[in-house]
């Protein structure tokens, strides 16, 4: 064989083993049907079914999430404030209720997680964000992921947008069955008055960062909660449902002028469509790092064997 036909095999044996640069599902946002969460009301079988819950070893949910690929898992940064260690998380897909009994639900483990890298671990904090890759991808009976917005996607204030999880409610710490709550978005300055309201407390401080996103009621009563984190706030538009915002923080949960603070998705959707990419998920569903470094040997002594020199 010629040297340039052995180096085009070997690149092109190269680029096979590294897998190909992964993209997001083209279809997503499909539902069956289209509180702390407090105020809100039962979910439905089928209703979201890209909303996860994240469980850590030994203590069961921790925070929400959502399915936005057979791989990936999209939830809030500050859910690993305890433990960035992959093996102490899996992720519960499926189901509406916490859990594990139920039928139809697949526990999922995680392969890394990617706090985005400027996250600073205060309560308030920008970069609220995270990707949980699993071990290995979801098979498509399995799921169905919601859809990313545009990075240019315009978020209306007054639009009438659903955040669901399994978070505080009135009555109890978690909630057994998954709570929905339609929340409209704020406008991110009204939001930002209100955190000051009673104007003498909290002056000088600026809370709502270009990053974040506000829904709820100037009222309070209504809101996401302590467990609900991670967890989606999704709108329909153009007949599906896209994930505008991540349930990040909020002072207490439905207080008057205290509205829910979400991480902003079209902010972040750059960051997670090149973290998705660069991190092929394991598409033979055999165990991953072993099979990639046996196939990379394999491919190596390949073209050693290959007769001549390169
Ligand atoms: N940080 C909380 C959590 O870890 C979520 C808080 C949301 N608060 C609110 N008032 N909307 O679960």
């Amino acid at each position: 064989m010629k040297s340039w036909a052995r180096c085009i095999l070997l690149l092109l044996l190269l680029i096979l083993a590294r897998g190909r640069g992964d993209v997001l599902p083209s279809v997503c946002g499909r539902s069956r049907d289209a509180g702390k969460i407090v105020g809100g009301q039962d979910a439905q079988e089928g209703q979201w079914p890209w909303q996860v819950s994240l469980w850590i070893a030994g203590e069961g949910h921790i925070c929400g999430g959502s399915l936005i690929h057979p791989g990936w898992v999209l939830t809030a940064a500050h859910c690993f404030r305890r433990s960035q260690n992959p093996s102490f998380f899996s992720v519960k897909v499926g189901g509406l209720t916490l859990s594990l009994l139920e039928t139809s639900i697949t526990l999922a483990a995680v392969r890394s997680i990617f706090v985005y890298p400027s996250y600073l671990w205060e309560d308030t904090s920008s970069g609220d964000i995270a990707l949980v890759q699993l071990e290995t991808p979801l098979k498509p009976s399995q799921f169905t992921p919601v859809c990313l917005p545009e990075a240019q996607a315009p978020l209306t204030p007054g639009t009438l947008c659903w955040v669901t999880g399994w978070g505080s409610t009135q009555k109890r710490d978690l909630s057994s069955v998954l709570q929905e709550l339609a929340v409209p978005l704020l406008d991110s300055e009204e939001c930002e008055k209100m955190y000051h309201i009673p104007e003498s407390s909290l002056s000088g401080k600026r809370f709502i960062q270009a990053d974040m996103l506000c829904a709820g009621f100037e009222e309070g009563q209504r809101d996401s909660c302590q467990g609900d984190s991670g967890g989606p706030l999704v709108c329909v538009i153009n007949s599906s449902w896209i994930q505008v915002g991540i349930v990040s923080w909020g002072f207490g949960c439905a207080r008057p002028y205290r509205p829910g603070v979400y991480t902003r998705v079209p902010a972040y959707v750059d960051w997670i469509q090149r973290t998705v990419a660069e991190n092929p998920s394991d598409i033979c569903g055999c165990n991953s790092r072993a099979s990639e470094a046996q196939l990379l040997v394999l491919l190596v002594l390949l073209a050693l064997a290959l007769p001549g020199a390169m």
